[in-house]
């Protein structure tokens, strides 16, 4: 692996949160969650839940009606330079090549020189397992290549808080996993907080030190899981252990009652206007 320094993590306090778009119905109402520096938390739940929006509000990107997001103890602002995103889109420069896409980020954020930055922006693909494709533009690199591309632009700003997500939502199995275990590395490595979205129970409990599921808007937090499976872990064992499929089950369950609780996901909430529409 490529040598950098540990960046550690922040807290993370969600206090009270309220948030709504435009006077609809709320997505959240007096949520709070906790989560300690360094600690890896999972959020998952059916689409439509409000993990999006969630992210948003912690990117400082949407803000709250009323409560507050701090890290560190303070609020957080969108050009927080302790602030690292993946998307589940790429979102990569298609103009621009692979290094010149990690580079991006440091030309904002830092007083390098050109070259500085382009040392720092291999080392850091070297990290994520791309030395010999800092050329190549993004249209030439695989899906996964393409994630790897954006988790290197996140990890170079040296983040405190990395907010994830569903950023191997549209990989395949094996490459879904295998960036599953390389992640996990990165993280033991540079110890950042990590808030990771998903709706992929698999994904949710190899990853984390906790999943959170998320209920229905407004419902907040429907339950905790403390993720007590030993690490370092690794596909096989983990995956076949009892725990694992202990919690696998749980969670299974969980999802199902969340999902049953208020059937309003976008889809069905354009069938109901139709269907009242039609009606009417
Ligand atoms: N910009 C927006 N304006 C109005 N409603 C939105 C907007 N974005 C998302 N929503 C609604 O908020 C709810 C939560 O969405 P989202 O956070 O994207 O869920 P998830 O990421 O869990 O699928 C959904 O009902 C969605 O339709
Ligand atoms: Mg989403």
């Amino acid at each position: 692996m490529a040598k950098v320094e540990r960046v550690g993590g922040d807290n993370l306090a969600i206090s009270d949160l309220y948030f709504s778009y435009n006077d609809e119905l709320p997505i959240f109402q007096g949520l709070n969650i906790d989560v300690r520096p360094g600690e890896f938390l999972s959020v998952l739940g059916p689409s439509g839940c409000g993990k999006t929006t969630l992210l948003n509000l912690l990117s400082g990107f949407y803000r709250p009606d009323v409560g507050s997001v701090r890290l560190r103890g303070e609020p957080i602002q969108p050009e927080d330079p302790h602030l690292g995103y993946v998307f589940q889109a790429s979102n990569l420069f298609p103009w621009l090549s692979a290094v010149e896409n990690v580079e991006f980020g440091l030309r904002m954020t830092t007083r390098m020189n050109q070259e500085e930055r382009r040392e720092k922006a291999r080392r850091f693909l070297q990290l994520v397992g791309l030395k010999g494709f800092e050329d190549y533009l993004p249209t030439r690199l695989s899906g996964g290549m393409q994630q790897r591309v954006s988790l290197a632009r996140a990890l170079v700003l040296e983040p405190h808080l990395l907010l994830m997500d569903e950023p191997f939502a549209a990989l395949d199995a094996i490459t879904r996993e295998t960036m599953n275990d390389e992640l996990l590395n990165l993280w033991d490595e540079l110890g950042q907080t990590v808030m990771f979205i998903t709706h992929d129970i698999d994904e949710a409990i190899y990853l984390s030190d906790r999943v959170l599921v998320l209920g229905r808007p407004p419902g907040g937090v429907f339950r905790e899981l403390k993720n007590e499976l030993p690490r370092p872990r690794s596909g096989p064992t983990t995956r076949t252990s009892e725990l694992f499929w202990q919690y696998k089950k749980e969670l299974i369950t969980d999802i199902s009652t969340v999902t049953s609780q208020n059937p309003r996901d976008e889809a069905e909430m354009a069938e109901v206007s139709l269907i009242s529409k039609a009606e009417g």
